[in-house]
């Protein structure tokens, strides 16, 4: 199975219809994080240096449910894509509404952004009709939009079949991840450590699990710890932990044969996140208290580890990084990975933005634009809307 490169195309004249993930944060009208966008640009620039003839570009922003929010139009990232490049950029009233054929016949016109796909309350419905009304405004397909790749959605999933084979392909973003996570799931250099924090057990078990097999260490931390914690007869004091995540936490402990999963061994705590924080210095946390991050011995034991590792993914904050008495944890471990010279991913939102937030991003090999996406792509070596874009050759 293959999947087109469109480096190698000729594109020269033609209208070709790409699917971003712009699912960027904005806030009063601003972009307060551009690095989905950012990544995209590579793929743009490449494309407008084709030749081609127009580029439709379409993406979602947060979740609408088939509505037309004001707030979550794409305005203010056709206003950032027209300033990064200097070009103007045409947004459409809708993801399908007649004004768009005008757009396609203006021959000045280069740059094309649909507003916001769901809008349309068939693009999560995963309808033909609405896949197939888009794809007429290409020639054709380039999925950059690997964040949103795990899902069966119309602009991603059902539209590949309206393009031939030859007319479909991958995006330089969406075939950096695919090369990124391969390595790490199909040939890491050993030891291979994984670092995994949030909030529940439950949103990621089926990675863990996958993780248990593939890696060699796996460090936890974050609110995901305490569950952990209980289920080993810990106590874990007022910290968020639901009966359900300690029963799967315990099911994960007594498949953990080979003692990969590491637990904190001290931790920061505090009565409420407005009190004053402070150190417990061993596992087990009073009954009024709750833990918000992990404590400087469980740092110092994660460097150790960290230090000898060759391949390093990690998902998800140490602890409550957004507020300062509680992202030491994060923050180091940010840090340590800058550091490593180890083969490094860190995916999912939360991990990104504290990778950003440290200021460490430009120092770790690969850092995934997706979420959820990154997630599965580990648990399933691959994801739906990159199966439809493979061929057999
Ligand atoms: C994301 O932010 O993870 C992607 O853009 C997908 O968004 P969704 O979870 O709303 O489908």
């Amino acid at each position: 199975m293959a999947i087109n490169n469109f480096l190698e195309a000729d594109l020269e004249g033609k209208k070709v219809l790409a699917r971003f993930d712009f699912n960027v944060p904005i806030k009063d009208g601003e972009i307060q994080d551009t690095t989905r966008i950012d990544f995209a640009m590579p793929t743009i620039n490449a494309l407008l240096e084709k030749n081609i003839s127009k580029l439709i570009m379409m993406s979602h922003l947060g979740r609408p449910k088939g509505e037309i929010k004001k707030k979550l139009s794409l305005e203010p990232i056709a206003r950032y894509i027209a300033e990064k490049l200097g070009v103007e950029v045409y947004l459409s009233e809708t993801s399908t509404d007649a004004g768009i054929k005008t757009l396609l016949n203006l021959g000045h016109i280069k740059l094309i952004l649909l507003e916001n796909l769901r809008f349309n309350p068939e693009e999560t419905k995963g309808d033909n009709e609405f896949a197939r009304t888009l794809s007429t405004y290409g020639d054709v397909y380039i999925n950059d939009a690997f964040g949103v790749s795990h899902r069966k959605h119309s602009s991603v999933f059902h539209i590949t079949q309206y393009f031939s084979q030859k007319d479909r392909f991958s995006g330089l973003l969406l075939a950096n991840e695919i090369k990124a996570l391969d390595k790490l799931l199909n040939f890491p250099d050993k030891p291979f450590v994984c670092l995994i924090g949030g909030a529940k057990v439950e949103d990621k078990i089926k990675t863990i699990e996958r993780l248990l097999i593939k890696a060699d260490k796996l460090l936890i931390g974050g609110a995901m710890a305490y569950p952990f914690l209980k289920a080993k007869g810990i106590k874990v004091g007022k910290s968020l932990c639901s009966p359900k995540d300690v029963d799967l936490a315990k099911s994960l402990i007594a498949r953990d044969k080979g003692k990969k999963i590491h637990l904190p061994i001290d931790h920061i705590v505090s009565e409420s996140i407005e009190s004053e924080a402070s150190i417990i210095d061993n596992k087990n946390i009073d009954d009024a208290l709750s833990g918000f991050d992990i404590g400087p011995k469980t740092i110092a034991s994660y460097s150790e580890i960290i230090n000898s590792a060759k391949t390093i993914f990690w998902n998800g904050p140490m602890g409550l990084f957004e507020i300062d008495q509680f992202s030491k944890g994060t923050n180091s471990i940010a840090e340590m990975l800058a550091n490593s010279d180890a083969f490094t991913v860190v995916g999912g939102g939360d991990s990104v933005n504290a990778i950003n937030k440290s200021g460490y991003s430009e120092k770790v090999s690969h850092i995934s634009t997706g979420g959820g996406a990154s997630l599965e792509y580990i648990e399933n070596g691959t994801l739906p809307a990159i199966q439809n874009l493979k061929y057999n050759h």
